[in-house]
């Protein structure tokens, strides 16, 4: 947490040059740095980018600690022209410098209070408690401070909460600006066959040594939800070198990273040298990993062993359009996955219930679960509508192998194919198990917590929001 309040440096020019992009940490407003060359001391590295937290954490003014000390500095130019109550409703009223107009609730406001008692500044997070709240919170005073820098707000029993312009112009509450939060996700981009010259590339070690290598693929990654890093070493391991960069691996039970081969013994259909049809990895867990990792030890040099990838959010994006009732049978009906057996030892019996489509809170495909493998005999239907379950289920695995949703890659050695398990399906053609048909992949998960958390740290320490 400590560190996170520090200012961060990264390699580059003198940070006596003007108008260099910083940002602060906390509340992620870039902004040009306008230190003159005389009030920092030159720092060893040159293309230097600042970040830092503005102080106490107001954004009207940003505080930068140096070796020399302690530097002040303007925020961006958004500037409040008025701000009173709303004359009807139970908010403020703020208008922009710019003509613009937005409202905030008081009772937000109140549980928003950035005050050194209702927010810890350095554990980041709210001290001011919700029975302590109430609804019918309103001001006695409200001004516009610091030259339009600031909202101040006095409530009526008398607290003081002051709400930087820069800040408050991030939290505004229309459609638009909530839509705007890049820094809260990348914005998803549908893919088809098209995909399969272009998806995203890196180098292996170009992500273990540079950040902005890593921030492109992660972006492009979170776009795309597939990634690929090329050139890893051809040997096991691998994926432990690449996690300490992104994310820790996510375990399952099938351990920290699992060996995909032919084995005498197969505790999952992946390990057989047969066709492995389009699926997520394990919809048996309440919740299945999020983010799949597989690594190219040693690729088959005969026909097969190709693995095709679809992407799933976007099948059933055109499934909806054409087959709402379908769409409705596969996104209410239960059905369940079942894991059970002993993979090195570890004995596991595990079961989930829920539809093939997962709708989110707005209505929006959350997730998709498809696992002919594992799916078990239990549909939660009726025996009369089981018949129409099973035609809404074919016809839309007819998208997702659909070359408008897919495309196939036969991966290379040392090739660690990255693939969002929310969103994508996966499969595998069969391929000659013996000789030269060898072949070894080494697997693992990450969470998207982590991956995206990454992203946004680069983003933040790179000066790209
Ligand atoms: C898996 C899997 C694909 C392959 O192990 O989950 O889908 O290419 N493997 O072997
Ligand atoms: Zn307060
Ligand atoms: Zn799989």
């Amino acid at each position: 947490m400590q560190a996170a309040r520090q200012l961060v440096v990264r390699g580059g020019s003198s940070l006596r040059s003007v108008g260099r992009i910083g940002g602060c940490v906390e509340c992620r407003a870039g902004f040009p740095i306008l230190a003159s060359s005389s009030s920092l001391p030159r720092l060893p590295h040159t293309n230097t980018i600042v970040q830092g937290v503005c102080a106490g954490r107001r954004c009207g003014e940003m505080q930068v600690n140096t070796k020399a000390g302690v530097s002040r500095r303007p925020s961006p130019s958004l500037t409040v022209t008025s701000a009173h109550p709303h004359p009807h409703l139970p908010m403020i009223q703020v208008s922009w410098e710019e003509g613009e107009s937005t409202e905030y609730p008081y009772v937000w406001l109140r549980d928003n209070c950035q005050c050194p008692s209702c927010f810890h500044s350095v554990a980041l997070a709210r001290i001011f408690r919700l029975s302590d709240l109430q609804l019918s919170v309103r001001p006695s005073q409200v001004q516009v401070g610091d030259g339009g820098g600031s909202v101040e707000v006095t409530w009526q029993d008398g607290h003081l909460s002051s709400f930087p312009s820069a800040w408050l112009h991030q939290r505004a509450f229309s459609e638009d600006h909530q839509r705007q939060q890049e820094i809260y996700s990348v914005p998803r981009v549908f893919w088809g066959s098209e995909l399969s010259e272009t998806f995203p590339k890196a180098s292996f070690t170009s992500l273990l040594k540079d950040d902005q290598a890593l921030l492109d693929f992660l972006t492009q990654f979170e776009a795309h939800g597939v990634g690929l890093v090329s050139d890893a070493p051809r040997n096991t391991g691998q994926l432990h070198v690449l996690a300490p960069r992104v994310g820790h691996l996510v375990p399952s039970h099938y351990g920290d990273t699992f060996h995909v081969m032919t084995k005498s013994d197969p505790s999952n259909l992946a390990y057989t040298s047969g066709t492995v049809d389009l699926h997520c990895d394990l919809p048996s867990r309440s919740a299945k990993p999020e983010i799949q990792l597989l690594h190219c030890i040693i690729q088959t040099t005969e026909e097969g062993g190709e693995n095709i990838l679809s992407d799933g959010i976007h099948a059933a994006a055109r499934f909806k359009k054409d087959h709402p009732s379908k769409f409705h049978l596969l996104s209410t009906t239960p059905i369940e996955f079942c894991d059970r057996g002993n993979d090195e030892g570890y004995e596991f019996h595990i079961v989930a219930r829920k539809p093939v489509i997962v709708l989110d809170y707005r209505g929006e495909v959350k997730t998709i679960n498809m696992h002919t493998m594992s799916r078990s005999s239990y549909i939660g239907a009726k025996a009369e509508d089981v018949e129409a379950w099973y035609d809404a289920l074919m016809s839309f695995n007819a998208y997702l192998h659909d070359p408008k949703n897919s495309f196939c890659y036969k991966m290379k050695e040392g090739d660690i194919l990255v693939m969002d398990n929310i969103r994508l399906l996966h499969g595998r053609s069969a391929y000659k198990a013996a000789g030269t048909g060898k072949r070894h992949l080494e697997g693992g998960y990450w969470a998207w917590a982590e991956v995206a958390s990454k992203r946004r740290l680069l983003q933040q320490n790179l000066g790209r929001v």
